[in-house]
């Protein structure tokens, strides 16, 4: 059976991976379940380079398939900040509850017009021949003028979206990995990945 490493120890992104490789007769494998353990410095100044950089970190250990993603939000006004430094703004350890309301203040009084916003997804794969595949896919939305939802993570609640008139937090899992940037990317490396033979 071919094997994937997906080059996270988010048990969520496994998940996912997980079900949309479903019926390719793929195994997904996490790095802890390769017995892979390597700390990458996630230094690059764009999406493309952090999931490369850390793709090819864990290909130096395998022959598999590696795939490795990368992430963040990008506010227009904002001149596309927090992106690559998304988990990284304001302090890796500060509450998402504060880092919300800081985007949220950053943003007073500007028009809704201008509070354009979108959650990039980056999914870069290493082959076992050493060749790289790589793709960005996006989740267009606005900065609310608060907080809303329960569901997702970090950015959701002030994330809107206007096909749904509520934040990316208030929508269910299935109906956010539907549309989501990540959902997005995940089956369009899946399906490079079978144009390319590889699986
Ligand atoms: P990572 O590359 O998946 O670790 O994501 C980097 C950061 O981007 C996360 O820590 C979040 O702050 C933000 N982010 C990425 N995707 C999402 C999302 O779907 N919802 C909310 N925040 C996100």
């Amino acid at each position: 059976m071919k094997k994937i490493i997906f080059a996270t120890g988010n048990a969520g992104k496994l998940r996912e991976i997980r079900e949309i490789m479903e019926g390719t007769g793929v195994e997904v494998l996490s790095m802890k379940e390769a017995g892979i353990s390597v700390d990458v410095v996630e230094d690059g100044t764009t999406f493309e380079e952090n999931a490369l950089i850390k793709a090819k970190a864990i290909a130096a250990h395998t022959d598999a398939i590696v795939l490795a993603d990368d992430s963040g939000l990008e506010v227009d006004y904002l001149d596309k900040a927090p992106g690559v430094y998304s988990a990284r703004f304001m302090g890796e350890d500060t509450s998402y509850d504060i880092k919300n309301q800081a985007i949220i203040d950053k943003l007073e009084g500007v028009p809704k017009e201008q509070r354009t916003a979108r959650f990039v997804c980056v999914i870069a794969a290493v082959l076992p021949d050493g060749r790289h595949l790589s793709t960005r896919q996006t989740m267009e939305g606005y900065i609310g003028y608060h907080a809303e939802g329960e569901n997702g993570f970090g950015y959701d609640p002030i994330f809107m979206l206007d096909e749904y008139g509520c934040s990316s937090a208030a929508i269910s899992r299935e109906e956010k990995n539907a549309i989501s940037h990540r959902g997005k990317a995940l089956r369009a490396m899946k399906k490079m990945l079978e144009e390319a033979g590889e699986i």
